[in-house]
């Protein structure tokens, strides 16, 4: 009897322990629907005739890479300057600034479609000077609301698996349309055996990636594992806008450590590239800042089509980021000599948690 009892209130005093621990586990994360709430609201109080600070905020919706958001504004009464901030380089993935100047052009593009819907048309310019920045000069004209501007709120990289439906040739040819600008190549490709040749240059990359110490070191710390975590810094890459688990951040980086293994990774781009519609490469017709500027701004403007299309989009820019690779892609896609500079993947998929992003304060400059 005296067993029994003792037994029973052994495992009494386990169960408690184990609700204890997870409650402090869960309050030691956040939550993944506060986090939800947030990211959702910031898009939702996003207002439809913005003023300038909320132009702003239009432009910090742009993707960059790592989600490091590496922007500085500057605003005057006639006009809105971006520079690189060079404390949120990347410097093993993006040596040269590459993906930070097409990060940039991201954010310029959506600036330029926020201006245009308050009244303010403008036509971004590149300054070389002083590093290189990007200033548009605001107009008055006619509000005009595009359909690229609505879908800023609701566009996100979607990681995650697609459903394969192929994309009508009407809605290839508008975002073609979309996507082409001044100094940029636009290569749309929708053929099975050439998705798979450059499905193959992705896996090449990230096996490449995985083996390379330095690269792992920087993408873990722009990991964000838990909901308080990725609203604190606002920045990064956090689990849920993947799919994945959220955990706290203290146990995070040993469960990646544990779970991010080449042979997974690279099943996953090659179910992910299988199950895409299609791919969109940008090539810039020179390899210089402001045409690394244009790109981002050509591949913003087909990823807010697609959205607005109903589509998802992702980026898979490993035979970019891996230098040796470059070549190889480049002759696949009937450019060989040039640079390319973003591999974009779209098709029909779900809906994933929005990333977070950083105040407009934040990255306005004083
Ligand atoms: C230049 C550039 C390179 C990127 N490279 C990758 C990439 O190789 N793989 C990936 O999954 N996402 C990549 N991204 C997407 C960012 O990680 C993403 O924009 C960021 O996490 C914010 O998420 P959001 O686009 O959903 O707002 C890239 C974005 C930019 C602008």
């Amino acid at each position: 009897m005296t067993t029994r009892r003792t037994v029973f209130l052994c495992g009494g005093a386990v169960a408690v322990s184990a609700v204890g621990v997870a409650a402090v586990v869960a309050h030691d994360m956040g939550s993944l629907d506060a986090f939800k709430a947030q990211t959702t609201l910031t898009r939702a109080t996003l207002l439809q005739t913005p003023d300038i600070h909320e132009v702003l905020r239009y432009a910090t919706l742009a993707p960059s890479g790592h989600n490091a958001q590496p922007w500085i504004f500057a605003a005057a009464l006639d006009r809105l300057d971006i520079f690189p901030n060079p404390m949120r380089r990347t410097p093993v993935v993006d040596p040269d600034d590459h993906h930070l100047f097409v990060s940039l052009g991201c954010a310029a593009e959506n600036l330029t479609l926020a201006l245009a819907a308050l009244g303010h048309p403008g036509e971004p310019s590149f300054n070389a000077t002083n590093g290189g920045s990007i200033r548009v000069d605001m107009g008055r004209a006619k509000q005009v609301r595009s359909p690229l501007f609505d879908a800023i709120p609701k566009r996100q990289s979607t990681r995650a698996d697609y459903d394969g439906r192929p994309v009508s040739s009407a809605d290839l040819k508008t975002l073609a349309e979309a996507g082409s600008l001044a100094g940029v190549d636009l290569i749309l490709i929708t053929d099975r055996r050439q998705i798979d040749r450059i499905s193959d240059l992705v896996i090449a990359g990230d096996t490449a990636q995985m083996g390379d110490k330095a690269f792992i070191d920087e993408l873990r710390r722009w990991l964000r594992f838990s909901p308080r975590e990725a609203m604190r810094t606002g920045d990064g890459l956090f689990s849920a806008t993947t799919g994945a688990p959220i955990l706290p951040e203290w146990l995070g980086p040993a469960a990646f450590d544990l779970t991010f293994k080449v042979k997974s990774e690279n099943d996953k781009y090659a179910r992910q590239l299988a199950s895409s519609a299609g791919l969109a490469v940008f090539v810039g017709q020179k390899e210089d800042h402001e045409h690394w500027v244009q790109a981002g701004r050509a591949a913003q403007r087909f990823a807010l089509q697609a959205t607005a299309l109903g589509l998802k989009h992702a980026f898979l820019n490993q035979p970019v980021e891996v230098a040796s690779l470059r070549p190889e892609l480049a002759g696949l896609v009937g450019l060989a000599g040039r640079r390319p500079d973003l591999v974009m993947r779209f098709g029909y998929g779900p809906d994933l948690p929005f990333s977070a992003r950083r105040s407009v304060d934040a990255a306005l400059r004083t």
